[in-house]
């Protein structure tokens, strides 16, 4: 019943493959160790063919996922066409497809939190026990009004239906899955890894944009919404009268620059912008209210592709009055000197892969 995440834990052999499924990409880098950091040896990322001009269909419902045949063709396509050669694979899993809960105990051993948080599972996943794989990670410690120690622990449950749907993708791919983890995991380890100023990490992906509060380079708090890219390409698609794929170039041409010719295009932009920044406050807020003690945030990163956005990083600043700056989760490997010219523009893209793919130095 008990089953961890990281439910092989075996050492994987000295070069490997770090795996997200996204939405509508997969994205795969292949790692061994280099000289002084990790040396990311080869990476590769394709899209989901015609998602776009599906925005409007899929739009409508929340769980998007690439399906299973699907992820696997693409899986197998980016293998060959990248021809790395580990086979040993760590996979990145979203945030939506699993359940998250906060909860609060006393301090107690080890061992008493794994009896704790088996009963306490029954009581707040929604699935039976026997359906899902649970874990958890101490995210916060206090002092109640007793005096009392007490520790929070945040629960992360996910149905066994979505670890096996992960385990045929790879074996169809070839591949050998050695642990799952959650994204946001993965994320705060590429990107406040080194750095504990309480930070907000923003990951706007294509078709939701994920929220995690840290501090002391811990994920905390973990939030999620489905205003996300695609809501920006699907808002000038419609406002404009144009086709999914043009409106998809002109986002990234234009961006949300105020003045000038992109002035029109960033008024149909920014509501869906202004969404996300209130799901950010909210998570502040709600961050603050849950846990006693919890720092106020200090800084924000923002990656996902939609961090390549012109001028988002400025209109966060001013929206949520904190210092903004693009994830750079390539400072943190050694990468072969032809990437250099790409890497600004990968960045964003490529944080959950490499905080992924950092798991195994840490
Ligand atoms: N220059 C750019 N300007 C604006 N948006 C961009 C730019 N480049 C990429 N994007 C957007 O980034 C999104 C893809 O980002 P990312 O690769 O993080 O998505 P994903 O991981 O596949 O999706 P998800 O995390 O939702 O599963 C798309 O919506 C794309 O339009
Ligand atoms: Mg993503």
């Amino acid at each position: 019943m008990l089953n961890p995440l990281g439910f092989l834990k075996q050492k994987i052999s000295p070069s490997y493959l770090a795996v997200d499924i996204g939405t509508t990409s997969v994205k795969l880098v292949e790692v061994r160790r280099g000289k002084q950091l990790p040396e990311v040896t080869n990476y590769g990322i394709l899209e989901s063919s015609g998602h776009l001009l599906r925005a409007n269909k899929v739009l409508q419902t929340s769980n998007l996922k690439i399906f299973e045949d699907e992820a696997a063709e693409l899986l197998k396509l980016l293998i060959r066409e990248t021809k790395v050669q580990a086979r040993d694979a760590l996979a990145s899993l979203a945030s939506f497809s699993v359940f998250m809960t906060v909860l609060d105990f006393p301090e107690m051993e080890g061992g008493e939190v794994e009896k704790t948080m088996v009963f306490q599972a029954r009581q707040y996943i929604p699935l039976p026990i026997s359906e899902v794989a649970i874990d958890w990670l101490k995210v916060g410690e206090f002092e109640d009004q007793k005096g009392q120690r007490r520790q929070q622990i945040l629960l992360i449950s996910v149905p066994q239906e979505q670890i096996k749907k992960y385990q045929k993708i790879f074996l169809a791919a070839g591949l050998r899955l050695s642990a799952l983890e959650l994204e946001s995991l993965s994320v705060v380890r590429a990107l406040a890894g080194n750095d504990p100023t309480p930070t907000i990490i923003i990951d706007i992906g294509s078709r939701s944009t994920n929220i995690s509060l840290t501090e002391k380079s811990q994920l905390k708090f973990n939030v999620q919404t489905d205003f996300a890219g695609a809501s920006l390409t699907q808002a000038l698609a419609t406002s404009l009268s144009i086709n999914p794929l043009r409106a998809e170039e002109l986002k990234k041409e234009r961006g949300i620059l105020t003045t000038g010719p992109s002035y029109e295009l960033s008024t149909i932009m920014l509501p869906f912008l202004d969404a996300i920044i209130n799901e950010v406050k909210k998570a502040q807020f709600s961050y603050q209210s849950q846990f006693p003690g919890a720092a106020k945030m200090e800084r924000v990163i923002v990656t996902g592709g939609g961090a390549n956005l012109l001028g988002v990083e400025k209109y966060f600043q001013t929206e949520l009055g904190l210092p903004v700056v693009k994830a750079a989760p390539f400072s943190r490997f050694e990468y072969p000197a032809v990437m250099e010219p790409l890497v600004p523009e990968l960045n964003p893209h490529m944080s959950v892969v490499l905080g992924l793919a950092l798991r195994e130095f840490a």
